[in-house]
Formats: C-alpha cells, sequence, structure tokens
C-alpha cells in the first residue's frame, strides 16, 4: 500500500466516507487507482417488480484478485454482474469498480473493465480478428494501436492460426477465448466474466483457466467469474462467495472454508451447507462426483 500524503487523498467532496480505502477522485484523476479495490459493494439490491433478486449485498474484492462467485440458479449471479458493469441499476446500496462509483461515474467505469457476458456475444457470421477489431473500435483504441494489441490477444488467447476464419466455425473454447480477447483489448483493470467455461470440454476449460491465469500474472488484471463449476472455483479462484436467494451467506478462501465445514469436506459440501435446503444433496453429489469422474476420463 502506499503512504498516503496530501497529495494522494481524495478531495473533501468526493471523499466517501463509507469505505475503508481512498477512491478514485474525478479532479484528481489516476492518483489512487493503485489503492482502490477492483470491487466494493455495499447494501446493494435489486428488485424486479415483487421479486428481490438482490438482497443487500456486500462485497469486496481486492486489485489483482481472482474472485468467484457461486450460487444456485437465479441466486442473482448474473443480476450483480450486470449492476457492476453498469448495465443495469441497482435498487439501493452502493457499487465501485476500480474505485468509481457504477451510478454516479458509469462512463469512468466502462473506460476500465471488460465483459464477457453468460450469453455468447461473438458475431458469427465474421472472423476471429473482424470481431476484435469491432472491439478495438468500439474500446476508442486509436488505429496505431489497433493492430498491435490485436495481434497481442490472438497469440495470447491462442487463435493467431484461426484469425480469418469465420466465428462460426469456431469450437465453444475458442470463441469463449476470443470474447476473453475482445473483452481484454483495452486492458482493463477488471475483468467480470458470466459462466467462462459453461458447456466448454474438460481440455477448452483448462486452456481458458490457463488463460485467465495468465492475463493475470501479465497485467495485473483483476477478475470476477461467476460459475456453477466447484472445480473451477476450487483451483482457480483465490476467494469466493456463495450468493443464495440474493444474499451471500459464505466468502472466504476456498482451502479454509472447506477446513471449516468438516476435515474431509470438499466444496460440494461448503455450498451444499451455504445454500441449505434447496438442494438434494444426494442427487447434487451424484451429478457433481459423475462430472469429475467424467473429467478424469476426458
Ligand atoms: N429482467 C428480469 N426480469 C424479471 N426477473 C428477472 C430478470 N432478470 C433476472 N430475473 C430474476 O432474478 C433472479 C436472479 O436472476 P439472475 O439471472 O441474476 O440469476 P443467476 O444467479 O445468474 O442464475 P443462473 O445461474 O441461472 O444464470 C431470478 O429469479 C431471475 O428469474
Ligand atoms: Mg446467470
Amino acid at each position: 500500500m502506499r503512504r498516503l500524503d496530501a497529495r494522494n487523498l481524495p478531495c473533501e467532496r468526493c471523499a466517501p466516507k463509507r469505505l475503508r480505502v481512498p477512491m478514485a477522485c474525478p479532479l484528481r484523476g489516476e492518483a489512487f487507482m493503485e489503492d482502490a479495490p477492483a470491487v466494493e459493494v455495499h447494501g446493494l439490491s435489486r428488485r424486479y417488480g415483487e421479486l428481490l433478486a438482490l438482497d443487500r449485498l456486500d462485497l469486496s474484492i481486492g486489485a489483482g484478485e481472482l474472485f468467484g462467485l457461486l450460487g444456485s440458479n437465479g441466486a442473482g449471479k448474473t443480476t450483480t454482474l450486470k449492476i457492476l458493469t453498469t448495465l443495469l441499476l441497482p435498487s439501493a446500496g452502493t457499487a465501485w469498480v476500480a474505485g468509481f462509483d457504477v451510478v454516479h461515474a458509469p462512463r469512468e467505469v466502462r473506460r476500465r473493465i471488460g465483459y464477457v457476458p453468460q450469453l455468447v456475444s461473438a458475431d458469427a457470421m465474421l472472423t476471429g480478428r473482424e470481431n476484435l477489431v469491432l472491439s478495438a473500435r468500439l474500446h476508442g483504441l486509436r488505429r496505431a494501436e489497433r493492430e498491435s494489441r490485436i495481434a497481442e490477444a490472438l497469440q495470447l488467447m491462442d487463435l493467431t492460426s484461426v484469425a480469418g476464419a469465420l466465428v462460426r466455425s469456431y469450437s465453444g473454447g475458442m470463441i469463449r477465448r476470443l470474447e476473453i480477447a475482445q473483452a481484454m483489448l483495452h486492458r482493463p483493470q477488471v475483468l467480470f466474466l458470466d459462466e467462462p467455461t459453461v458447456g466448454l470440454d474438460p481440455v477448452a476449460r483448462h486452456v481458458v483457466w490457463d488463460r485467465l491465469r495468465e492475463l493475470r500474472v501479465q497485467f495485473g488484471t483483476s477478475i470476477l467469474l461467476t460459475t456453477h463449476d466447484m472445480e473451477e472455483a476450487d483451483v482457480l479462484c483465490s476467494r469466493i462467495a456463495i450468493l443464495h436467494r440474493g444474499r451471500v451467506t459464505v466468502q472466504g478462501v476456498p482451502a479454509e472454508l472447506k477446513a471449516h465445514t468438516g476435515s474431509e469436506a470438499t466444496l460440494d459440501d461448503v455450498f451444499i451447507q451455504a445454500t441449505g435446503a434447496v438442494i438434494d444433496r444426494g442427487a447434487y453429489r451424484d451429478v457433481a462426483r459423475t462430472r469429475r469422474t467424467a473429467q478424469r476420463l476426458g
């Protein structure tokens, strides 16, 4: 943590007093970015009519973390990501991303984030390279910068040899890697991925994991991903939170959460305990075990 002095303290008008750390101040520019957490959420709620999809969510993700958001179907994971990426307004509470308030400074947030949504976002009728050019323009990259960033992204995601092929000929793993490349072109501080490996075979899944680890090491990118895959959460994420009916029920380091649950406990057990009676324990464990076996054979 850098030492704070008068120059890098936020100005009075902008200082978010209820936060523990100094945040980016629009008047003083980037002075605080290094210290700002990737995500800081307090009492975040979101209603869809009668349904309370998010219920006073608290979440804190440090800069450079690879954080996993878990939860059953309908728990509120995508809703959380949509609010953090400024696509949806919260009904109550506050959320800061890379030091900026998602409601009051959405443009500043958008400049600093990348987002890979749950549904496929790459255009199947364009080539991989054309998709990247489109993203580079949307991110406002200058022409001089565009070519080198695209070449670098293709190389990092192992897509150089297929850059000229139409995306409709890509495998699921290649499409996901292309979408990550698109989301990373402008070197965002925080990358959001909604179920990045769902439907991928074990080999493709491992390739995506390796690429995400590389982004973290090479660019110091903070990553927040959602997943239903306990192995993914266990081996990839430095910390996780489990959402249940719009509330965080458990948060922490996977190894510590397992140890706290029981001496032989797996992350499946942690999940089952955190989400309670809605899961049929036998059925869930059977499915998880079968899936693990299939992965070992795959
Ligand atoms: N636009 C919407 N209008 C009404 N209800 C919605 C809307 N979007 C989501 N919901 C509801 O809000 C709740 C949370 O949905 P959300 O998509 O955030 O869950 P999720 O955790 O991402 O689920 P999944 O694992 O299935 O992707 C669900 O009950 C869902 O049906
Ligand atoms: Mg979702």
